[in-house]
């Protein structure tokens, strides 16, 4: 196939990008869209800041308008993300304990029944483990009502939306032998063995050349997958140019295809000056639209 879309859809997968609501207007940005991708991400309408600016007053307009711009045209959504330390609104951002355990699950469960039935998969929690050898939770005011906030937000989530997917989804879990990666695989061991609703786990996947792709990136989507649960690549973007970046897409690509269970990837943008990285050129269009070599490697390896 000669699209993103249509050749990931041959193995039954989804090509996606995350989409700024206020982009839809730009026609390259939305000719590109339209044509490659089958499935959205909202880069930042869904978080708690966009819908829940003010504790207990709900704001989907922009989110609302990519939802429907995906519905329009067959792809699916991405939902990203109802629990998260990081874009909390300031009144979430000064509680603790109690207080804002209740106000996070009402986030949780407002939000995903809004779109119950629109969407394909929730990032239900975002990046709740810490960095480094400790393999340990993130601390965060989240963190500090309780270990079990992460459970307590996938249960919330499967009782208001009981057909999405719902995900955990991080970033700097794509070594193997990382601890942060150990530390997740255990937190999804754990949901299964004990029935804590799960489904997927989303690997960020923002590659520069201090995070490179690891050379065991496929052996940990497969031991993800054999717990049981899809594994998706949520937020791709390689720093580099030219056949260096798209020989580390072409990896990343086979690398999900070699995995029954990697049922898709998502790219994080569209075009390089759509990135959220400062400066580089990690996507696969050019500042024109123009597809890169690393589109060319992508397009080849699905
Ligand atoms: C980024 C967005 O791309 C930016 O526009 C925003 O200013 C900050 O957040 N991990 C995530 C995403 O899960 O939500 C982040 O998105 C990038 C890192």
């Amino acid at each position: 196939a000669t699209t993103l879309g249509a050749s990931a859809a041959e193995s039954g997968r989804y090509f996606g990008a995350a989409v700024a609501a206020h982009k839809l207007s730009d026609s390259v940005y939305t000719g590109i869209l339209n044509s490659e991708f089958t499935s959205v991400t909202p880069e930042n309408e869904m978080k708690l800041d966009a819908t829940e600016p003010t504790q207990g007053q709900f704001t989907y307009t922009s989110a609302d308008r990519i939802v429907a711009h995906a519905a329009a045209r067959g792809m699916k959504v991405r939902g990203h993300t109802l629990a998260w330390h990081s874009q909390q609104p300031g009144w979430m951002q000064s509680m603790e304990g109690a207080p804002l355990r209740s106000a996070m699950l009402n986030h949780v469960t407002q939000v995903a029944t809004h779109y119950r039935g629109k969407i394909d998969s929730w990032d239900v929690v975002n990046e709740a483990f810490a960095d480094g050898d400790g393999g340990g939770r993130r601390d965060s005011n989240l963190q500090r009502t309780g270990n079990d906030w992460i459970e307590a937000a996938f249960r919330a989530a499967r009782a208001a939306d009981p057909g999405a997917k719902l995900c955990y989804n991080d970033y700097n879990t794509d070594d193997w032998t990382h601890a942060k990666t150990q530390a997740v695989y255990r937190l999804v061991q754990d949901f299964k063995t004990r029935g804590v609703p799960i489904d997927c786990v989303g690997f960020q996947s923002h590659f520069n050349p201090a995070s490179p792709v690891p050379s065991n990136y496929q052996t940990t989507l497969e031991n993800f997958a054999a717990l049981g649960v899809d594994v998706q690549i949520t937020e791709l973007d390689i720093e580099g140019s030219g056949s260096a970046q798209a020989s580390n897409y072409d990896r990343v690509t086979r690398a999900c295809l070699a995995v029954a269970r990697c049922n898709g990837i998502t790219v994080w943008g569209i075009r390089d000056t759509d990135s959220w990285r400062a400066s580089g050129t990690p996507l696969l269009f050019d500042g024109s639209g123009n597809k890169k070599a690393a589109y060319t490697s992508v397009l080849a390896a699905l």
